[in-house]
């Protein structure tokens, strides 16, 4: 992807105020001399440093990985479709329009309330989408991988967690993937502008993960397993790296959520399932609403994504797990 318009102007940008630089350099008058000369001098750096990081960013933006593609023959029981269709919960609040399926795409950028950085899709994952002349094995490289058909890395989509998924499960949700019904438009490309690429110097969006190889997943029921939920369904992007929590950050992304090593040993298993099937905290509360200007709302602890992602033996798994965790001194309490 590339900005001709947006780069065209900066070059000439830059060409017109260097011509001016040298202008004002030949004037007669000293205060036009210095004043136009710096003045001038100055807009044409700034230009050209603009000029550098569009570059950069549209380089990074336009990076290639060649991961290998594993080829895969996915049967498609319908214990395979069940499976699939319950971690395809962990996609909706990206890749529907609002936070209910079908999976038929979404204008990421206007539903997460992006500045104007250019055009970015969550694409449509139905069979009338983007994906539905693809591999299972292209698939399945780009939700572990973060890496689309042509090698391009993809922005935003949380492989960094899907990476952890193991064989059978991601082979699950692409039988799921394949088996919806068709809904909606291939969405359009993501095509960053000039803005969006002098604007990867500060947030690079990209995802791109090694490649994985082979994923088993821990048995069940063990507090391996809890990990693995965890993992997979990303607490750590908003109660961070440890589950010791996070502050907000000032940069676009997820909430941030509190310190949960200091938090799961004073709950009980039941409060922890009835939290997740009601959204009631032991206190009685509920946790606050997020609301964005696109006016898209979503629960800021996303306990009825978790909950519909989950089996009750994964969440009590899950429970398991962070009981297994010492509490660490985090930002937050
Ligand atoms: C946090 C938001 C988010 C979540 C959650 C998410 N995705 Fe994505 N996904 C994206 C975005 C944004 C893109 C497009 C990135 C780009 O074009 O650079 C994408 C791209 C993809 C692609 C590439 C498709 C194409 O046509 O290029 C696939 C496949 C995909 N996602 C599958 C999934 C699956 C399966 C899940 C759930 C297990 C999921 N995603 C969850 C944001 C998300
Ligand atoms: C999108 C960000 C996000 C994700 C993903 C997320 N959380 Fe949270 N979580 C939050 C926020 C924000 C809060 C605090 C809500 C509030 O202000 O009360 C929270 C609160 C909680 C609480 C209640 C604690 C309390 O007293 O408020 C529990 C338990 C919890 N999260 C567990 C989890 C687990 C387990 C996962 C993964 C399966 C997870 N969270 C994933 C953002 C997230």
């Amino acid at each position: 992807m590339f900005d001709i318009a947006g780069v065209t102007i900066l070059v000439v940008l830059i060409v017109v105020f260097g011509f001016l630089t040298l202008r004002a350099w030949k004037a007669k008058r000293r205060w036009l001399k210095w004043m136009g000369a710096l003045l001038s001098g100055l807009l044409t750096l700034v230009s050209a440093a603009l000029l550098i990081l569009a570059l950069t960013g549209f380089y990074k933006l336009n990076q290639h990985f060649d991961n290998p593609i594993t080829e895969v023959s996915i049967t498609a029981s319908p214990q395979q479709i069940a499976r699939g269709a319950q971690l395809a919960n962990i996609c909706v609040s990206c890749h529907t329009p609002g936070s209910q399926m079908p999976l038929s795409g979404s204008n990421f950028a206007a539903k997460f309330d992006f500045p104007p950085l250019g055009a970015l899709y969550a694409p449509n994952l139905t069979p009338s989408g983007n994906i539905a002349d693809w591999t299972d094995g292209e698939v399945i490289r780009a939700i572990r991988e973060g890496v689309d058909r042509n090698g391009r890395f993809l922005l935003i989509m949380p492989s960094a967690n899907f990476r952890h998924m193991s064989d059978e499960d991601v082979q699950a949700l692409v039988a799921y993937l394949r088996s919806q019904p068709a809904a909606g438009e291939p969405t359009p490309d993501t095509q960053f502008n000039l803005l969006g690429a002098i604007f990867m110097n500060l947030v690079d969006f990209r995802v791109a993960q090694p490649p994985v190889g082979h994923v088993a997943a821990p048995s069940a029921e063990t507090p391996a397993y809890g990990k693995y939920m965890v993992d997979v369904i990303g607490c750590r992007d908003c109660h961070g790296d440890q589950l010791q929590g996070k502050l907000a950050s000032g940069q676009p992304g997820p909430p941030p959520g509190p310190n949960l090593t200091q938090l799961m040993p004073q709950w009980t298993e039941e409060e922890f399932m009835t939290f997740f099937n009601t959204g009631t905290l032991p206190g009685g509360g509920t946790v606050p609403i997020l609301t964005l200007k696109s006016g898209f709302t979503e629960s800021k602890m996303p306990w009825e994504m978790v909950r519909a992602a989950s089996t009750d033996e994964e969440l009590k798994a899950m429970f398991t797990y962070l009981h297994t965790l010492s509490p660490v001194q985090g930002p937050t309490p």
